[in-house]
Formats: C-alpha cells, sequence, structure tokens
C-alpha cells in the first residue's frame, strides 16, 4: 500500500478528525494509499501536544510557521483547516510549494480571494486540490444520488438543501473567530455552512440560475469569555431562493439553508429532491435511512428505508451496523486520496471549479439581501 506524507496545517477540530481518520486506515478494505501524518503547524504550541501524544513516531516536525513545512521535500500532501481570513495566503503557498491541497470550506473569505486562490490553481495545473465536503458520504445519501443518476426520480419538480445548528440559540454561548466577520467573512453562517449544501446540487447538474436570498443577525453581541460582551457581527441565518433548470430546460426551485439559530437542529445537514416518479429525503438526524415516495395511481405514499453500513468505498464493518460522521470524514479523505491517485471515484470532492460557483452564489446571495433583488447568474 502506498502512503503519502501529510502535513497538516492548523490543529483544531478539523485536523483532530483527519488525523483519527488517518490513524485508522486498516478499517477500508480497498488499496487505497494511506495518509501518514508527518508534519503539524499551529500557533498555539498547546494544541500540537495531542498530535504528539498519539502520533509520537510518525511526527518529525511541529512547527509554528506553515511555511517551514512547505519546505520539507519529505511531505506531498497538506490538510489545511485554518480560519476563513487565512485560506488565500496559505492555500496560495502551499499550491505554489508544489504539494497537494485538500483545503477547508469555504476556500477563501470571499469572492475576491477564492479568485486569487483560483490563479494559483491554473499557474499551476499539475498540483492536485480539492475542498472538503463530507456528508454526501453517508450511503443513504450515495443511494439516494445513485437513484437520481439512475433517473429513478423522473422529472425533477423542487431540490431542498440545507445544514443548521441550533447551538447558537444559547445567547451565552461564548462567541469565538467563527461569529467575527472579520475572521469568518461577510457571508457568515453560508460561508461557514454553504459548500455543505451545495456538493449534490452543483454535482448533480444543478447550477444555480437565480438567486433572491435573506439573512438575518439575530444575535448582536455575545461574551467575551472574560466576563464582557462583544459585538456579534456575522450572519446567523441565510436563507437563499434559487432557481435551477431540470433536465427539461424547466426553471425549477432549489433553496438553500444554513442557520446557526434553528430550534432543534444539533447539526442537520438535508437534501431532499421531488420529482414526477419518485421523491426522496436524507436528514444527518436519521443518518442510516432516507425516505422516498411510492406512487398508488394519484396518491403517494411516504417510506423509510434503512440503508445502514454500506459506504461508497468498502470498509471492514457489516453492512447492518451503523454509519456515523467519523465514518463520513474516512471516505471524505479516502476519496481524496484516490483522486490524488488518478483513480476515478463515484462521488469526488468538491472541486476548486465548484468553489467558484459557491462563491458566486454567495455573493449573489447578499447583493440579493442588501438591495432586495433577485440577481440572475450567468
Ligand atoms: N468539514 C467540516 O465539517 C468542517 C467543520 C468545522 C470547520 N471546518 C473548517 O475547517 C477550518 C478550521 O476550522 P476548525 O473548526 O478546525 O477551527 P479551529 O478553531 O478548531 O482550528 C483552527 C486552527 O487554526 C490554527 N491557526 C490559526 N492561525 C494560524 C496560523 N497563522 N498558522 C497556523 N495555524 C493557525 C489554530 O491554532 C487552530 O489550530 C475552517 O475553514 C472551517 O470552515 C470544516
Amino acid at each position: 500500500m502506498k502512503t503519502v506524507k501529510f502535513g497538516l496545517i492548523g490543529c483544531g477540530l478539523m485536523a483532530r478528525e483527519f488525523a483519527s481518520a488517518a490513524a485508522r486506515w486498516c478499517h477500508l478494505n480497498g488499496d487505497i494509499p494511506r495518509p501518514e501524518i508527518v508534519g503539524i503547524c499551529s500557533v498555539v504550541p498547546a494544541e500540537m501536544e495531542w498530535f504528539k501524544k498519539n502520533f509520537p513516531n510518525d511526527i518529525k516536525y511541529a512547527v509554528t510557521d506553515y511555511k517551514e513545512l512547505l519546505n520539507k521535500d519529505d511531505i506531498d500532501a497538506i490538510y489545511c483547516a485554518v480560519p476563513h481570513n487565512l485560506h488565500e495566503q496559505f492555500y496560495i503557498d502551499i499550491i505554489n510549494s508544489g504539494k497537494a491541497l485538500l483545503g477547508e470550506k469555504p476556500f477563501g473569505i470571499d469572492k475576491a480571494a477564492n479568485d486569487k486562490i483560483m490563479e494559483a490553481i491554473k499557474a499551476h495545473p499539475e498540483v492536485f486540490v480539492r475542498c472538503c465536503s463530507e456528508f454526501p458520504y453517508y450511503p443513504a445519501m450515495q443511494t439516494m444520488i445513485n437513484w437520481f443518476k439512475e433517473g429513478k426520480f423522473g422529472k425533477i419538480l423542487e431540490i431542498h438543501c440545507g445544514f443548521n445548528h441550533c447551538s447558537d440559540m444559547d445567547t451565552q454561548k461564548p462567541i469565538n473567530w467563527k461569529r467575527m466577520v472579520k475572521f469568518n467573512g461577510e457571508y457568515g453562517c453560508l460561508g461557514d455552512l454553504g459548500i455543505h449544501t451545495q456538493h449534490v446540487p452543483f454535482r448533480l447538474g444543478f447550477k444555480p440560475k437565480t438567486v433572491r436570498a435573506h439573512f438575518s443577525n439575530i444575535v448582536k453581541e455575545r461574551p467575551d469569555g472574560k466576563g464582557g460582551m462583544v459585538p456579534c457581527d456575522t450572519f446567523d441565518n441565510c436563507t437563499i431562493f434559487a432557481t435551477t433548470l431540470n433536465a427539461d430546460g424547466d426553471e425549477i426551485p432549489m433553496t438553500f439553508e444554513t442557520k446557526r439559530m434553528c430550534p432543534g437542529s444539533t447539526n442537520r445537514w438535508f437534501f431532499e429532491i421531488y420529482g414526477m416518479d419518485c421523491s426522496a429525503r436524507f436528514t444527518s438526524d436519521d443518518a442510516n435511512a432516507f425516505y422516498y415516495t411510492s406512487s398508488w395511481g394519484k396518491e403517494q405514499s411516504w417510506n423509510r428505508i434503512i440503508i445502514g453500513y454500506k459506504p461508497m468505498l468498502p470498509t471492514i464493518t457489516g453492512p447492518i451496523f451503523e454509519f456515523g460522521f467519523t465514518d463520513a470524514i474516512q471516505q471524505q479523505i479516502a476519496a481524496f486520496m484516490l483522486e490524488m491517485d488518478g483513480q476515478e471515484v463515484p462521488f469526488g470532492l468538491f472541486t476548486p471549479e465548484e468553489t467558484v460557483m459557491s462563491h458566486t452564489m454567495a455573493t449573489a446571495a447578499l447583493k440579493s439581501h442588501y438591495n432586495n433583488t433577485v440577481e440572475v447568474l450567468d
């Protein structure tokens, strides 16, 4: 089995998930190149302790300046999970260094940053680059995607996608960088959550044609964690009312919800597709199943089918068991490793070109909100 030597830039929440998934590569059945973490970087040295403790034999470099990892000949690829204001410079430097990049969303704090990252990608076509998005790898969601490819839904009527949270409804939750425009970006909740909602519809060919959006900033200040209050200037909730074309050229509705204040939504990612022959809906709240309709003449019934553990890339786990978030992360990383190795996977990671569509839609959404307009995309 091939190994690919990785450097992790950022040692927070998502970098730990990456490392944990890499540590149980034996879980995957296929001959998939294995990520080996040889370098880590964080500006908070204490964050690196968890990695050093758990990967004492692998980690050769633990640095506070990411450029040191980019100079190492024995690092082939970088997973970069840092605040959004750093994406532009970090991603450009990584791409220019010739190392493969698995970057986190939103792939630039705004459209201007994304444009600059895309320039670096165009200047280095030999460098493999993808953006993270793990939710489509739930087996139930993969089955729905396959049903779409098989044409089971017939003429598509409507699409609803979303990623909603509720933890911000606790107004005493202290602020962090994700609630500050200068670190998270003007899109707020949409920048943070949007790409998760867009991966499946964009990949299935549903490109936004028109965009009407509404953003809300409900909680305008939060505890600073030191006894005081500070401004919380990011948008909390956003709904994009878009239209797209179905395969017959009909203009149909497509909505994207990205909310930080959605009652009852701990971490609710969902995708719903409504068609003339069949409709289906998946939510991560019921991650092993999805609902679909059967038609009984003039009426339709909703049915629930439990898919269980039948992931896109086979594993040692029996098919009757339950699949979860950490499994989706591992499937995503394995898909990245295969694509980087030049192998095709049934459902690949979010591409740089798709991040351009994402930023184009998010920019149009802001314009629509501020001006009360419907924006028309090319
Ligand atoms: N795919 C997902 O499901 C998912 C979930 C959460 C976050 N994210 C994305 O991951 C990225 C990071 O989010 P997180 O939740 O891991 O954040 P986090 O705050 O937990 O971690 C950020 C890390 O960046 C480090 N950092 C900050 N400045 C740095 C610098 N100058 N040099 C090196 N490291 C620096 C911090 O020390 C920290 O280790 C963001 O782009 C976010 O949108 C993705």
